[in-house]
């Protein structure tokens, strides 16, 4: 019996993983530039973290997480999203003393039993980030500019930034109540799923994707108009910083989000190219969370996109620019010249260039083809004849110029012709 991968799941292949590794390096420098440093959280954590961190009512812990028990008796859940265990390892791990701001980024597979379909899987992967310690909406500005700075330092400009604000402990419950009495006229023409979901999370109901709650949800009474001072005047604020850094942005107060700790800012990026699934990346504010798990009052603000979605948006000229070829074939006829072809491909891998060669001992021809089918910028010859005059040929496969490199001097001859690309020498 063929074994076969999960549904939802997806193997990265090599010929896909330069891409991969490029964003997720990207990320590293641009998130590092805004003071931001790595955490790496356990991919399963016990069940109760991420039903009472994402909420009791949300879809992903009703429906979609991946929970087991162990052999402990201990129930245990794959983490469907990165937030509750940050906040787990931020109050476990102290990393609120001394009081500053914390700024960490993750990245790694999250696991969510959802309906796969394009752009939607059950093993996906995020890139995260989480600021700890602040109310301030410069936090929620700046965070937001960097990542569309991230965005735009991979080439992708037609991105919409939707942004909202949720309200806060104070300003929400009136609000709800509201929302519920105004939902409780329209119930009968509402989904089934709102029908269920409206007494214990209204605020869904905005955001159902059902074409004619989507009609109702227009007409029912916004956050927006009953955000009290305080929230007023934070989202007020965070949209002027937007605005000086000229990041555009559209406010969408429907915009609510599917999991259950936001509060005050909320925003997500989309992107046409995505179809259906078009969130590239959602996040913002949860200032209760860490407290309702008994850490200290800390306000925090984060975001993840997907990195799935966001590779298959990457537009062509920049995939094009992420450089993975090798840089040198070195062709290897006859037996003599093995040892040599070996000390030479090893003194060069050392010194930073990425060599391929020929195991075995296949003719010219067959050599060449392979380092073409590689698309090795240069190809060196090593024959018996080049041995003995002490003299190789190093060929550009671009434009087809020959040099001349003495077998004495031959990795800094190459070193000189061949230019190293960052790489670190051994
Ligand atoms: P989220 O909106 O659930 O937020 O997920 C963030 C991103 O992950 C989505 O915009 C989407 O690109 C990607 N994503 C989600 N589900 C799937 C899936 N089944 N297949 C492929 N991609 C998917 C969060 O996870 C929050 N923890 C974000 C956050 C961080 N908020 C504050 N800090």
């Amino acid at each position: 019996m063929k074994i076969k991968s999960i549904r939802g799941v997806k193997d990265i292949l090599p010929g896909e993983i330069a891409k991969w590794q490029w964003v997720e390096g990207m990320a590293r420098d641009v998130f590092s530039r805004y003071g931001f440093k790595e955490i790496r959280v356990p991919i399963f954590e016990s069940t109760s973290l991420f039903a009472r961190g994402i909420g009791e009512t949300s879809d992903i812990v009703e429906k979609e997480m991946y929970t087991f028990e162990d052999r402990g008796g201990e129930q245990i859940t794959l983490r469907p999203e990165g937030t509750a265990s940050v906040v787990r390892a931020y109050i476990e791990n102290k990393m609120h003393h001394p009081p500053s701001l914390v700024k960490v980024y993750y990245m790694g597979p999250m696991f969510r039993y959802e309906r796969p379909q394009a752009g939607r899987f059950r093993q996906f992967y995020q890139i995260g980030v989480e600021a700890m310690g602040s109310d301030s909406p410069l936090v929620d500005a700046e965070t937001m500019g960097m990542l569309i700075e991230f965005f735009k330092s991979m080439g992708l400009n037609d991105l919409q930034l939707e942004i909202n604000s949720l309200g806060c402990k104070e300003c929400r419950p009136q609000y709800r109540e509201t929302l519920k009495n105004a939902i409780r006229q329209h119930l009968d023409a509402l989904c089934n799923n709102c029908q269920q979901r409206y007494e214990r999370n209204p605020l869904r109901v905005l955001d159902c994707k059902v074409e004619e709650d989507r009609k109702i949800a227009e007409s029912l009474p916004k956050m927006g108009d009953s955000l009290c001072d305080n929230c007023q005047s934070h989202f007020t604020q965070v949209q002027s910083y937007l605005t000086t850094i000229n990041t555009p942005f559209s406010i969408n107060p429907l915009l609510v989000r599917g999991l259950d700790y936001y509060s005050r800012t909320t925003f997500e990026v989309t992107s046409s190219g995505l179809g259906s699934q078009n969130a590239l990346c959602g996040g913002g504010r949860y200032d209760d969370l860490v407290e309702e798990f008994d850490g200290p009052s800390t306000p925090c603000f984060g975001f993840a996109l997907g990195l799935e979605r966001l590779i298959s948006v990457l537009p062509a000229e920049t995939v094009e620019s992420i450089e993975t070829d090798p840089d040198l074939f070195i062709v290897c006829l006859g037996a003599e010249a093995d040892g040599e072809c070996y000390r030479i491909a090893h003194e060069l891998r050392r010194k930073g260039l990425k060599v391929e060669r020929d195991y075995e001992a296949s003719s010219m021809k067959s050599q060449m083809r392979k380092a073409n089918n590689k698309n090795c910028a240069y190809v060196l010859i090593v024959g018996e004849n080049e041995l003995k005059s002490g003299t190789l040929q190093l060929k550009n496969m671009k434009d087809g110029q020959q040099n001349d490199v003495s077998l004495n001097s031959v990795t800094q001859d190459i070193l000189n012709i061949i230019p190293l690309k960052n790489q670190a020498s051994l």
